[in-house]
């Protein structure tokens, strides 16, 4: 399947946004916090409320639509998944980072995001992975700068999505390096937020999984372990499809939708409901192993 991609951004249009990001900018402040508010559909009576959500994570697409990592084409797959989730639209997307193939090329995203257009009237948390470029991602996504960034040169997301918190951070370390930090401040601001907000159920999304090249992955566990509020983690970077546990954490590692070096491991995406006391996560694979297909894995919340 192939797509026909928008027509690059006119000059004013990356003038209008190179001066979005120049006026973000300025207004970067470390206490600085964005929270949007995510409407879900009311639940019915006696039923807990639900949030439903697509979990995706390293789309790896290019600025050329027939790139490709052996057999696996990220662009038509990010397509056929987008294709997938406009059939029955969930109440958001979050995109766990490795958004553009390698280097993060403005044209990259600008095909990115050609392709989530189909959807995108709904709410789309974006995270930065190590195949990120904060700054061609910003030109394509200035509006992403109209809710600054909280902490100084990393791009975080603060929602409320029905029953549950979400929190997007940042790993990017080096373009097209391997290794992610959250870093002093992203941790420092994390701290505050989960000591002083409510016990709603919290979940975090970040792109390198916590086990697998987080430089810093010791002090965020120190900090999300006391807080009973947290209750999973969801990365992806390693473009396997798996399930584990610290300290009644759960850890989520999406597959990727756009390859996988894994003999078995799918390509495709997570459907999750969301609820306070859990959720249920069905795998949609199309590439890869596919023996998931259609699995549904089920977790409950620690107390
Ligand atoms: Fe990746």
């Amino acid at each position: 399947m192939s797509g026909t991609p928008r027509p690059p951004l006119s000059r004013r249009q990356l003038l209008k946004g190179s001066l979005a990001l120049a006026a973000c900018a300025g207004r970067l402040r470390p206490d600085w916090a964005w929270a949007e508010d995510s409407r879900t559909r009311p639940a019915p009576a006696g039923e807990p409320e639900i949030t439903r959500w697509a979990l995706l994570s390293d789309t790896h697409v290019a600025a050329d639509p027939q790139d490709h990592y052996h057999a696996f084409y990220p662009y038509r797959n990010l397509q056929e998944v987008i294709a997938q989730i406009a059939c029955d639209p969930p109440d958001g997307l979050v995109i766990t980072g490795d958004l553009a193939r390698l280097k993060g090329k403005r044209e990259d995203y600008q095909n990115f995001r050609t392709l989530l257009t189909p959807i995108d009237r709904r709410p789309i948390y974006l995270g930065l992975g190590n195949h990120d470029d904060r700054d061609g991602f910003f030109r394509v996504f200035p509006d992403r700068c109209e809710h600054p960034g909280i902490v100084k040169n990393k791009h975080i997301t603060l929602a409320q999505a029905g029953p549950v918190r979400m929190i997007v951070l940042d790993t990017l370390l080096k373009v097209n390096g391997l290794l992610g930090r959250l870093g002093d401040s992203q941790r420092t601001w994390l701290e505050t937020v989960l000591q002083s907000c409510d016990d709603r159920p919290t979940i975090l999304f970040l792109h390198h999984a916590p086990h697998m090249n987080l430089l810093d992955r010791r002090r965020l566990f120190e900090i999300i372990k006391p807080q009973g509020k947290i209750k999973a983690v969801v990365s992806g970077h390693s473009h396997r499809y798996e399930y584990s546990e610290v300290a009644g954490i759960h850890l989520i590692s999406l597959p990727s939708t756009g390859y996988t070096i894994w003999s078995d491991a799918p390509v495709g995406w997570v459907d999750a409901k969301l609820t306070a006391r859990g959720g249920e996560f069905t795998l949609h694979a199309f590439e890869g192993d596919c023996t998931l297909d259609g699995h549904t894995h089920t977790l409950r919340w620690r107390a």
